[in-house]
């Protein structure tokens, strides 16, 4: 009995010290109960002003897409025709007394655009770019215990238009309270790069920046360990520093023996921890991701990783999420991530911004080849209130932090200074690009500098003529690329933008012999376009100064000087409807549509970009009796198709010259369409398409049935308008009314459709050529979650999910 009462008190003691002995960051996550007021309140900076009737949210947030379109919105069209204007958001919070010594940051990864910020009535500053992370501190201001504190951020997207393409509004991307030792790693104060790596042998150099706000000089041990993909530490570093000032920075090299590389497909994650003690307590444990890998561009050859000859096969995206806007969602940019990789995908330029940090984890987990790109202009606009306003006072800012924080993720391969930059045609493009580079090289020698050019003209292009950039990013012009090497003599290449084509997915325009421009002579107003706003989804159609993903990817595959590409683009995205005006609200040059249905030039992409075999015809098969219909395969692995018709031959086609593919024109009539692809006169797959009857069901998948209760996970679910057969019907429009039960919540509608009018944030949709989607969001409580769908005239369906707590 003595003894057990002992052996409970020494634990109590030894447990006591040991948890004293070791003091670590808090990281709080602060989405949760926020009030917003959707207008100007000036008065809600002050610390006691009544927020009662406010709304209440959880970010993150974006107050335009909850809004409907209209014609007459200010951020016009090009902006996605939804509502902007400026926004208030309050939380309140309490502190413990355990955090009074603590040094305590509040950290917002993003917030579009103009954002100001108070803490209990003081200002803390403003932050113009709505693509920046930023963090205050704000110790001096909190009260502790039972206090309350008030966290005020006004928004203002209020000036328009400042982007040429939908940007959202509001604090769109997570917001943490952070609380510190007052002798901590810095704010994005590890910098990790590998200068020696072979397959026996890495060396990882650490370079970790601390922050001390004692007051006095401190004596410190920085552990910095490697830890593996399972958890388990394979070695560590340990040495004594004095911290003088109130920062100083150390480097640590630590030899890593056979060290498992990061790669496209492999996508192997070590981590370091860096931990800092003074006399044995224990301050602070910082975590930053590994990812080992070697890389080179060259000027005749491309892009090699890990010694690999590789070309980068990569799509440009912005970052809305379709129906659910620019509030970020990890399951719904992981959902974008992987319908790319299951088209062959390997890389993703971000466009034209510092990205969501949460996209660019899963890029390091995913494998992709990212493209961090800074700005789509300097100091000359391309809109009349976009961020040219701002340049002078914060492109220096923005471009550090943007490197600082986004630095030790192994996808990150290049850096871009900038998008198609008004300054390349004249003598101020050079003073910048060079000013830009030296910025990013100051914090990072390990990538090149690019940006995306439009001039190739090498005599005129004064970006180029500054020698700032370490690979010239050119945006379309293929014709050029034969010469690229003549006309720039030893510099290396990429295609930064390639394609703009045009399409809805499942529309088709008969007949399709020839590719078609729009406008057509690139000048004058659009006359070929068709009345409700669609693009046929033969790959036949571009923006003038583009040209089909046909055409351009083979100009990109043609020349191994051409490191890779990256095509506009992988995701259709709100805003930038070219050809149309408004109703069309958003972009045709998405492979996918912007509910995440492959349009058919995915097929295209997949049958050229992996080796799995692909076999996929087109268009849908219910036309007019007797209407010539041109009828395309893509496939791969394989030497010939042949097309039935009713199980008649119409005839066996070979892919021929640059063609990547086959044809048939066929007279119409109803009834089964097969494709038979063959190598070596041996079936490698079967593919038919049906004539579909009268609609009559609903189909309901969703993409993943079993979800986490936490909230924030998301099912999307796919809904096909189909015949008694089970056939899509392929120009269905039907209404869909939805109904959520159990434990999730519906967030949102799509169908893909550019210039339909109807509301993201709503319980209905119509059908867009056969499908629609249903997005539906878990709650914190596990359970079963029905989705139901009704539509007049169809038989109605369900389907159940299981959402689980982790
Ligand atoms: C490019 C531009 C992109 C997008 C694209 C559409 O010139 O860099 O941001 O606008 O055109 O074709």
């Amino acid at each position: 009995m003595y003894k057990a009462q002992y052996l409970l008190l020494f634990c109590l003691f030894f447990c006591f010290k040991i948890s004293a002995q070791q003091e670590t960051r808090t990281i709080i996550n602060f989405n949760k109960d926020w009030k917003f007021y959707l207008g100007d309140e000036p008065k809600a900076k002050d610390q006691l002003y009544h927020d009662e009737s406010w709304r209440k949210l959880n970010l993150p947030h974006d107050w335009s897409i909850e809004g409907q379109f209209a014609e007459n919105h200010l951020a016009t069209s090009q902006g996605g025709a939804l509502p902007t204007g400026i926004g208030w958001y309050r939380k309140k919070f309490k502190v413990s007394q355990s955090f009074k010594n603590k040094i305590s940051y509040v950290e917002f990864d993003g917030v579009y655009r103009n954002a100001e910020v108070w803490i209990n009535g003081h200002y803390l500053g403003k932050r113009p770019y709505g693509y920046s992370s930023f963090r205050y501190e704000i110790s001096k201001y909190l009260k502790y215990s039972n206090e309350e504190n008030q966290l005020v951020v006004r928004v203002d997207n209020s000036e328009q238009p400042n982007s040429r393409w939908y940007t959202g509004s509001g604090i769109y991307r997570n917001v943490r309270l952070v609380h510190t030792s007052n002798l901590a790693i810095d704010h994005w104060g590890t910098f990790i790069s590998t200068p020696k790596v072979t397959n026996q042998e890495a060396t990882v150099k650490v370079e970790t920046t601390v922050k001390n706000t004692t007051q006095n000089s401190q004596k410190i041990r920085l552990v910095s360990s490697i830890i593996d993909a399972s958890g388990k530490e394979i070695t560590s570093t340990s040495q004594e520093y004095v911290v003088k000032d109130s920062s100083a920075t150390f480097q640590q090299n630590i030899v890593l023996q056979n060290p498992t590389l990061w790669n496209i497909k492999k996508p192997y994650l070590y981590k370091i921890v860096s931990k800092i003690y003074v006399q044995n307590r224990q301050l602070d444990s910082y975590e930053t991701p590994l990812g080992i890998r070697f890389f080179d561009f060259q000027s005749a050859t491309g892009f090699s990783l890990n010694g690999v000859p590789t070309k980068i096969l990569g799509v440009c995206n912005h970052h809305d999420l379709g129906a659910l806007g620019a509030a970020i969602n990890v399951r719904a940019m992981e959902r974008q991530l992987e319908i790319l990789k299951e088209m062959g995908c390997n890389g993703i330029r971000i466009s034209h911004n510092p990205p969501a940090p949460e996209l660019l984890d899963l890029c390091d987990k995913m494998g992709f080849i990212v493209m961090d790109e800074a700005f789509d202009m300097w100091k000359k606009r391309k809109n009349k209130k976009d961020y040219a306003q701002n340049w002078d006072d914060w492109h220096k800012k923005d471009l550090e932090d943007m490197v600082k924080r986004d630095r030790n993720h192994p996808s990150i391969f290049v850096w871009s200074i900038g998008n198609e930059i008004r300054e390349q045609f004249d003598s101020t493009g050079t003073t910048i690009a060079k000013e830009l580079s030296a910025i990013v090289k100051t914090l990072d020698k390990t990538r090149p500098v690019t940006s995306a050019l439009t001039e190739t003209n090498p005599d005129k292009n004064f970006i180029f003529k500054s020698g700032a950039l370490d690979v010239l990013g050119f945006n379309y012009k293929h014709e050029g690329y034969a010469d690229l090497l003549k006309n720039f003599p030893n510099q290396k290449f990429i295609a930064t933008e390639t394609a703009s084509a045009l399409e809805t997915r499942g529309r088709y325009d008969l007949p399709k012999d020839s590719v078609v421009f729009m406008p057509k002579d690139g000048k004058s107003k659009l006359t070929n376009g068709n009345a409700d706003f669609t693009v046929s989804a033969f790959d036949n159609v571009a923006a003038y100064w583009g040209t089909t993903h046909e055409i351009s990817w083979n100009a990109v595959k043609k020349y191994p000087h051409i490191a890779g590409l990256y095509v506009w683009s992988g995701f259709d995205y709100l805003g930038e409807p070219h050809p149309y005006p408004y109703p069309a609200r958003s972009s045709y040059y998405g492979i996918i549509d912007l509910a995440g249905f492959p349009k058919d030039v995915y097929y295209m992409y997949q049958s050229e970009w992996t080796s799995k075999p692909v076999l996929h015809i087109l268009p849908h098969w219910n036309w007019s009796v007797g209407q010539t219909v041109d009828v395309w395969a893509y496939f791969n692995q394989a030497d010939e198709v042949e097309l039935f018709l009713n199980d008649k031959s119409l005839g066996i086609r070979k892919k021929e010259n640059d063609n990547i593919h086959v044809s048939w024109k066929v007279k119409y009539e109803s009834g089964v369409l097969k494709a038979i692809s063959r190598k070596n006169g041996k079936t490698v797959l079967t593919k038919q398409i049906q004539t579909a009857g009268k609609a009559t069901k609903i189909n309901l998948s969703v993409d993943r049935p079993i979800l986490k209760a936490n909230g924030e996970d998301l099912a999307f679910v796919k809904v096909s308008v189909t015949d008694e057969n089970g056939n899509i019907v392929p120009n269905a429009g039907h209404l869909i009314n939805f109904n959520v039960s159990g434990v999730g919540e519906l967030v949102g509608v799509d169908n893909g459709y550019q210039a339909s009018l109807e509301p993201f944030k709503t319980n209905y949709r119509k059908a867009y050529n056969g499908l629609c989607l249903a997005i539906i969001q878990t709650k914190e409580t596990a359970g079963k979650i029905i989705l139901k769908a009704t539509s007049e005239g169809l038989e109605s369906n369900e389907i159940v999910m299981e959402s689980l707590v982790e």
